[in-house]
């Protein structure tokens, strides 16, 4: 009977009753999150992910200046629908250099977490200058204007800094290179060999077809490489974590 009695006075009293509620979830939802800050597994390391090239990391700068997440989730589910129409669902690892992610869960375009690799460099540029030219019903906007903006790579080394002080392990190696690796990956004529040592798989080629570098490049260069750095093939997920 005592304890029935004391219960009751919590249920008669709605300020007492809030405050116990809140440190009843308090604990719980503590209990279910603090330990996985400190697992070491939580996030399954997987072959191929690594930080992104300069001018890949530029092109995702842009991606979300444009605004370019409220449309588009990078996020695959592990549902059938999904998996059949985008590919391999996501891992964990392959946004763990990702700052800020961009899973997202609203698709007014379809997802583009695997979208690198699907289209052509020029199918690419169309589709940004005009989307309605190559998929007539599209209401994607147009970001024509990408191809008039030059960039040079002046200030990559401080992108780089940031996201290596988020915790992105970029070496000393691939800061002093920055920006020659960010002028490399877009010119075909250059030496490509550190680049690809730093940056394994890094597409490079000219990516708009223009001379000169621009904020298209940047941003095909970042469409080219997403999720093409597992090989799916040769994966195979690690049901003991
Ligand atoms: C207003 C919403 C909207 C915005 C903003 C938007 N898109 Fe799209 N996007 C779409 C829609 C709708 C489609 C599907 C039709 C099409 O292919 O154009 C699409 C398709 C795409 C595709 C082809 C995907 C595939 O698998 O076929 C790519 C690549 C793409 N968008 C990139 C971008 C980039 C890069 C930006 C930012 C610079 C951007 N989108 C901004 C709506 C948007």
């Amino acid at each position: 009977m005592g304890i029935l009695d004391q219960h009751k006075k919590i249920e008669t009293n709605v300020t007492l009753l809030l405050v116990l509620s809140f440190l009843v979830v308090s604990i719980g939802g503590m209990v279910q999150i603090v330990p996985l800050f400190y697992l070491e597994n939580t996030i399954e390391e997987v072959e191929g992910v690594r930080p992104y090239s300069p001018l890949e990391l530029t092109g995702r700068e842009i991606y979300i200046r444009e605004g370019c997440y409220v449309c588009h989730s990078q996020m695959i589910r592990p549902m059938r629908d999904e998996v059949e129409r985008y590919g391999h669902y996501s891992l964990a690892a392959e946004s763990m250099y990702d700052h800020p992610f961009q899973w997202g869960s609203k698709r007014t375009g379809p997802d583009l977490a695997r979208v690198g690799g699907r289209y052509s460099d020029d199918w690419h540029v169309q589709h940004m200058i005009a989307p309605k030219s190559v998929v007539p019903e599209s209401i994607m906007p147009s970001y024509a204007h990408l191809m008039n903006r030059e960039i040079d790579g002046q200030y990559i080394m401080d992108l780089l800094r940031a996201q290596r002080r988020v915790g992105v392990p970029y070496t000393d190696v691939m800061m002093e290179n920055a920006r020659a690796d960010f002028l490399a990956q877009a010119n075909p004529d250059a030496d490509h060999s550190g680049l690809l040592e730093r940056y394994p798989g890094a597409v490079t080629r000219n990516f708009d077809g223009q001379p000169q570098l621009t904020e298209m490049d940047a941003i095909i260069a970042y469409m080219q490489m997403l999720g093409t750095l597992v090989d799916f093939s040769t994966f195979v997920p690690d049901a003991s974590r």
